[in-house]
């Protein structure tokens, strides 16, 4: 898909279709929506008065113009934008996102748009842009590449974003350049989390982690099995042990500070390409999302893509521990005592504890290593977090208000909301073990808080937040495509980890 920026106005556009907006309550439809009405005759006044368009957000209404004089274009289409008084910036994104989906399905290739939310919702026209260019590319994503025969519904081929007032169109060209990037950073993460577990094993994704280290100049190595156990990483390899696959922690590095500058942000991603639970074997039903356990991995990598090309002064390192989680005569077992990197002992209570005893060694790497700070994990780590929070809100743990503070504020903008869960000490009684220094599962009560305080043991006192994606990612069979977002592996937290380190940057 082409996306292109001009000057000019909807009502002058010849293509197959443009994208106007409405505010629900609104009766006489004013600015751009206001022109193209007129050039309707009133077409869209009328719609309103007779309550078939509402401008509830979600809603689209296409209108075929039939050659009326004065609107080139094959077809209106109408997105709701909600009430005045609740919009938001998330909201423009998703109304771009429903309203390019809109003509897709009506058969359209070639669209325009004005930017929604600038005008009427009173948004900065660049954080507008910005937000409307992620609705279109992250709305018209989607993952057909094990279909061989072609969706009924084709590709748009171009999006043409219109602004009339041309002393904006610099400011705008800006904010849709990185708009772009950081789409096509999450689409980059959809694509993988998507790919079967046959495809992504941890040898396709670091090869992945190298062509993107490759193409944008970031610095790139990969711990195999033998430097692992160098290294002391006896929990990354306790999981590995039971796969065939060559496990791999990944390691991505940019430079934007300079190397005499401190080492800078950390962002570690949680990927097992495949959890089967290992011997303490998962149910088989819906045993097949599992493909997905490497969605933390997949962000960190696609965002570590979208920092490469913004360039923000900071440094940034992405560490993706990558492994599978399988039974077999080799596997790991429950009652096995497990050695991390930084001497811990860890008695293993279930093999489908996983994800904590890959993040414990890369946690380690990253902050005694690398001494990086702060540091940001990010994994499907507990189904109890779709429990607590179901698809809506990823789970923060973090021994930092601040961070926490800052990542809240990154989710309303972008989002990809978060919510502050407690780290009480009280919790970590439920991790002690009669054998070990600590056990990977405390049981069922507070399971998404427990898998953070095991985390805990392997940050020391580094600037640290854990981001329980497990709802958020959409993994589980109740989460529904919205706006700009997938159902199944929705690319969380890559948008999450980028404004991060713009943010960070700019402090
Ligand atoms: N990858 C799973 C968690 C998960 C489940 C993510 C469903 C997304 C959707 C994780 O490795 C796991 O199995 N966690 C266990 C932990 C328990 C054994 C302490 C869980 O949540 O049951
Ligand atoms: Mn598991
Ligand atoms: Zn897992």
């Amino acid at each position: 898909m082409e996306l292109k920026l001009q000057s000019g106005n909807l009502t002058a556009w010849q293509g197959d279709g443009i994208i106007v907006n409405l505010l629900e309550g609104v009766t006489t439809p004013g600015g751009a929506t206001g022109a193209v009405d007129q050039a309707l005759n009133g077409l869209i006044s009328r719609l309103i008065e007779k309550g078939e368009v509402k401008g509830k957000l979600g809603k689209t209404t296409i209108v075929h113009t039939l050659d009326t004089p004065g609107v080139p274009a094959d077809r209106v289409c109408i997105v709701g934008l909600g009430k005045a008084d609740e919009f938001t910036l998330d909201r423009a994104r998703q109304a771009a996102a429903n309203g390019v989906k809109a003509l897709r399905n009506a058969g359209a290739k070639n669209i325009a748009t004005i930017l929604h939310g600038a005008g009427i919702g009173g948004l900065d026209v660049e954080a507008a842009a910005q937000a409307n260019v992620e609705g279109i590319v992250m709305g018209l994503w989607r993952f057909r590449k094990y279909h061989t025969a072609p969706d009924e519904v084709g590709e748009i081929d171009a999006v043409t974003i219109l602004e009339h007032d041309t002393s904006k169109l610099a400011a705008i060209e800006a904010r849709v350049h990185r708009g772009k990037i950081i789409a096509d950073a999450t689409n980059l993460a959809r694509d993988m989390a998507n790919e079967p577990g046959n495809a992504m094993t941890p040898t396709r994704m670091s090869e992945i982690a190298r062509d993107v280290a490759q193409k944008h100049g970031l610095e790139f190595y990969v711990i195999d099995r033998a430097k692992a156990k160098d290294l002391g990483m006896g929990a990354f390899l306790g999981v590995a042990q039971g796969s065939d696959e060559p496990p791999a922690m990944i390691v991505m590095r940019y430079w934007g500070a300079g190397k005499d500058a401190a080492p800078g942000l950390g962002i570690v991603g949680k990927a097992i390409t495949f959890d089967s639970g290992g011997i303490s074997i998962k149910p088989s039903e819906n045993m097949q999302d599992m493909k997905g356990d490497m969605s933390g991995g997949a962000a960190t990598i696609a965002a570590m893509q979208a920092i490469a090309q913004l360039k923000p002064k900071i440094n940034v390192t992405g560490i993706v521990p990558a492994t599978e989680n399988l039974p077999s005569g080799k596997a790991f077992k429950p009652g096995d005592i497990l050695k991390a990197m930084n001497g811990k002992t860890i008695e293993v209570i279930s093999t489908d504890a996983e994800g904590r005893l890959i993040l414990a060694d890369a946690l380690v790497y990253a902050t005694q290593t690398l001494e990086l700070s702060p540091i940001v994990d990010a994994a499907t780590l507990t189904g109890a977090m779709v429990v607590a929070l179901g698809n809506h809100r990823t789970g923060v743990f973090s021994n930092d208000p601040a961070l926490t503070a800052t990542l809240f504020k990154i989710g309303e903008e972008t989002g990809e909301k978060n919510w502050a869960m407690p780290m009480d000490e009280e919790y970590a009684e439920q991790i002690k073990s009669d054998w070990a220094d600590i056990k990977n599962s405390g049981g069922r009560p507070a399971g998404s808080i427990i898998g953070a305080m095991f985390l805990k043991n392997f940050v020391g006192e580094t600037p640290w937040a854990h981001l329980d994606i497990a709802g958020s990612v959409g993994l589980m069979g109740n989460a529904k495509e919205n706006g700009y977002k997938n159902k199944w592996g929705n690319g969380t937290p890559t948008r999450t980890f980028v404004n991060l380190a713009l943010t960070l940057a700019n402090k």
